[in-house]
């Protein structure tokens, strides 16, 4: 089964936990566009959603769903994203599409969040995806260097910005083996506006697509 029919498999198996009706929260990615693709095709009423990136909101748009804003749509029961990296105690590596901070945003207002992917997201230790931060760019250069004495190795990823008029840096060469801690350190430097590691926070439920077609549950 390919990467694709993989992620099709665990955006369907997502649908189960959307409550008609409701509003939810909504990642961004290729599973997550495959997750609205999913909730479009069987029809599932939405009383609204939050979208994590414009990119999103544009696809929940087209599907012809209502568009909520997070300040008026008060704790969501529901967040459903992908991943770049999951670990054993489902702590995240984010941010591969550079939405991590409205990402981080919206998981953090929800009640679940239903992660999914295709299982060769799952690792034993994080860091081997580099990991993204998302830095105000007069802060790029001492975010940079606080990075390196953290033992990271930072590069700017190149002629991007975040919906967040930002820029990222993603750290190469990290076995990250205490995630909660490194993504407390990084937090503090001032100028950083988010970190990638979803740990302090990490998802409540992971999907994971398997190459059989079958979709396992953590
Ligand atoms: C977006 O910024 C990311 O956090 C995505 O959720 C992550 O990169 C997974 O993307 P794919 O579903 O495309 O692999």
């Amino acid at each position: 089964m390919s990467a694709e029919q993989m992620k099709k498999a665990v955006a369907q198996a997502a649908l189960k936990y959307v409550v008609d009706d409701s509003i939810i929260g909504v990642g961004t990615g290729s599973t997550a566009n495959a997750f609205i693709d999913a909730l479009a095709d069987a029809q599932i009423p939405l009383r609204g959603a939050v979208a994590s990136s414009e990119a999103t909101a544009e696809r929940l748009k087209a599907a012809g769903y209502v568009l909520e804003d997070l300040n008026s749509a008060g704790t969501l029961s529901l967040y459903i994203d992908g991943t770049d990296e999951v670990n054993g105690d489902l702590q995240l590596i984010k941010g591969g599409g550079g939405a991590l901070t409205r990402e981080k945003i919206v998981a953090a207002a929800s009640t679940r969040f239903v992660c999914i992917a295709d299982a060769s997201k799952q690792v034993s230790v994080l860091g081997k995806f580099a990991l993204p931060v998302e830095v105000i760019p007069m802060a790029r250069s001492y975010v940079a260097r606080e990075i390196v004495k953290l033992g990271g190795d930072p590069e700017l990823r190149d002629r991007f910005t975040t919906d967040n008029g930002n820029v990222i840096l993603d750290i190469h060469n990290m076995q990250i083996t205490n995630p909660v801690t490194l993504e407390q350190q990084i937090n503090q430097l001032a100028g950083v506006v988010c970190c990638g590691l979803f740990a302090q926070r990490p998802a409540d439920v992971m999907l994971l697509g398997q190459k059989d077609g079958s979709v396992t549950t953590i």
